[in-house]
């Protein structure tokens, strides 16, 4: 699989040679081509940028850089163009999954205040966004989205690593995690974790696992169709 990053700021995703991204991208499970944006310019002092139309704060990122940009790397154009911006459609791990299966993704990170509407009508397939906050540009979203989907990817994560029990697999959240000392500061071990019976510890597991997301993620337990559990309080 191939990621494309158009960005105006490029330095940004030298982190992905880091970590298990950096042994993934070097062992050849996906590869990434970063695309300065401002390469594109045709203006002398490479301008990415314009005033708004209509009046308002900020700058606006012109069409032309971007769209050529984006003729350039994807000619024709065989990858999913994605847009990132907080009026875009949520990121979930369900999307990450489906964008792994994909022989190539787009990934454009706008900056300033937005890009030009014209951009997205003529050059993306789909806009999204990591969550319901405003970032100053697209680059760190761009970040997320790749790291989320390249878990995806054949031999990304190490055997010790799967996606299989972690939150969200399942539609829950995710149960603790133990490890030495059996006791720490005065907090112990639950005794279950150490008993050896694995269909006790299985148990233990799904029941904190429901727990936790009633308490903090009701709406995916209404998603799934469970009721909350009881508890104590
Ligand atoms: N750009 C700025 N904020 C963003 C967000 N929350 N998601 C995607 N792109 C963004």
């Amino acid at each position: 699989m191939r990621f494309d990053v158009l960005t105006i700021f490029p330095e940004y995703f030298e982190v992905m040679h880091t970590g298990i991204m950096g042994r993934a991208v070097r062992d050849g499970r996906f590869s990434l081509v970063v695309t300065n944006i401002r390469d594109y310019s045709l203006d002398k002092h490479h301008k990415t940028d314009d005033y708004p139309y209509g009046g308002g704060a900020g700058m606006v990122m012109t069409p032309d850089p971007v769209m050529r940009a984006i003729e350039a790397v994807d000619p024709d154009h065989e990858a999913l163009r994605i847009y990132l911006s907080p009026k875009g459609v949520p990121f979930c791990q369900e999307m990450a999954e489906e964008l792994a299966s994909r022989e190539r993704v787009l990934l454009l990170s706008g900056g300033y205040e937005g890009i030009d509407e014209r951009i997205i009508e003529l050059g993306i397939d789909r806009e999204v966004s990591i969550g319901d906050y405003v970032l100053t540009g697209g680059e760190l979203p761009a970040l997320v989205v790749m790291n989320a989907t390249a878990r995806y990817i054949d031999g990304v994560l190490g055997s010790e690593e799967s996606t299989d029990e972690e939150s969200f697999a399942s539609g829950l959240l995710e149960y603790p995690h133990y490890t030495r000392p059996r006791v720490y500061r005065g907090l112990a071990v639950p005794d279950v974790l150490v008993s050896g019976d694995h269909g006790e510890v299985a148990k233990w597991r799904a029941a904190r696992s429901l727990e936790i997301t009633a308490e903090r993620r009701p709406d995916l337990l209404a998603k799934l169709g469970i009721k909350a559990p009881k508890t104590d309080g």
